[in-house]
């Protein structure tokens, strides 16, 4: 397994996991939802049967390649949730959260209600030895950021399981990467990567797709490892991790006194209070909360002073 550390292959995750020992502290697997979609090399369209039964055959992989205390999350839409959940259960993982995530820019319709949800299931292998960092996804609380409430835990408080802070990825959003019909916003990947594995963690990816996973697990410093069957998607992929690190490089020279993770870090608390680099730094009460929670989540010793954390939004409002 050594020589596929920090690599995407490109093949049918059932044949490439196959035989595999155990190796991922955490998976996340959105595969196709059966329900029509446009992809490279996949007809996304099979019958109802035939694809519970291809989920129980990759699933049953992914507990195979699993480390014990290890974590596997899966995106699934409306239609096959309910088969989905049952057949992790026979698998005998433990469900632990049903996040829902629900974003804005959901696509049109006339003739029913937009859908504008996708469900995250998070599930683990071994019910008591399971890893969870509770302080790398805290976030501030009402009480303190809106009541400024002497009893609110200084620690904020855990996201709720639905997830309304992140929108989808618009054909317009700067992160868009255009090769890819369903690419995940970084931010949904980066909260569970930080809740669910720490620095130097492997995260697996059986359906990699744009390399959402893959990319934002570089990013926080885990080891990734993806399978994806579409040639084109993989070559994308590499190119998509080879920009991220250009981009890691570039900005050493730039953020000469932080690393690069203080500057993601700063990021994603500012994506999940759903708040501006710009507003932060001009609002002292919320400055104050931020970078409460940026040492809360970071953990970081010695602590990032509020001029600290300015100066990282300054960077990032650029
Ligand atoms: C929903 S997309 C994943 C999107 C991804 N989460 C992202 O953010 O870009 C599912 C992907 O699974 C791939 N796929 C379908 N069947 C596969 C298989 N048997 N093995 C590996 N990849 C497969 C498709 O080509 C498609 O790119």
């Amino acid at each position: 397994m050594s020589d596929k550390i920090d690599t995407v292959v490109c093949g049918d995750c059932l044949e490439v996991l196959g035989g595999i020992d155990s190796f991922c502290d955490l998976i996340f697997a959105d595969p196709p939802f059966n329900i029509g979609y446009q992809y490279d090399q996949y007809h996304d369209k099979v019958r109802p049967e035939e694809y519970v039964d291809w989920c129980r055959r990759w699933m049953s992989l992914c507990c195979d390649v699993l480390k014990e205390s290890g974590s596997f999350y899966i995106a699934i839409g409306d239609d096959y949730a309910a088969e989905l959940c049952v057949l992790g259960k026979e698998l005998g993982l433990t469900l632990r959260n049903w996040v829902v995530w629900h974003y804005t820019f959901g696509q049109q319709t006339k003739a029913k209600y937009a859908r504008s949800h996708t469900h995250i299931f998070y599930f683990v292998k071994n019910a008591k030895e399971f890893k969870f960092y509770d302080h790398a996804v805290r976030v501030p609380s009402e009480r303190q950021l809106i009541y400024a409430d002497k009893r609110a835990n200084p620690k904020g408080k855990m996201p709720d399981d639905t997830w309304n802070e992140y929108p989808r990825l618009c054909g317009t959003f700067k992160e868009r990467i255009g090769f890819h019909p369903c690419q995940m916003p970084e931010t949904v990947l980066a909260r569970i990567i930080a809740g669910s594995s720490k620095k130097g963690d492997m995260v697996m990816d059986p359906f990699s797709g744009s390399g959402t996973t893959l990319v934002t697990a570089m990013k926080m410093g885990r080891h990734y490892f993806g399978t994806e069957l579409s040639e084109d998607y993989v070559e994308g992929i590499n190119q998509r991790i080879q920009s991220a690190k250009d981009d890691m490089h570039s900005d050493r020279n730039l953020f000469y006194k932080f690393s690069y993770t203080d500057k993601f870090e700063t990021a994603r608390l500012c994506a999940d209070m759903a708040v501006t680099p710009e507003e932060v730094v001009k609002d002292e009460k919320l400055l104050y909360y931020f970078t409460v929670l940026m040492n809360v989540r970071t953990q970081r010793e010695p602590v990032f002073t509020e001029e600290e954390i300015c100066s990282i939004l300054g960077v990032l409002g650029k």
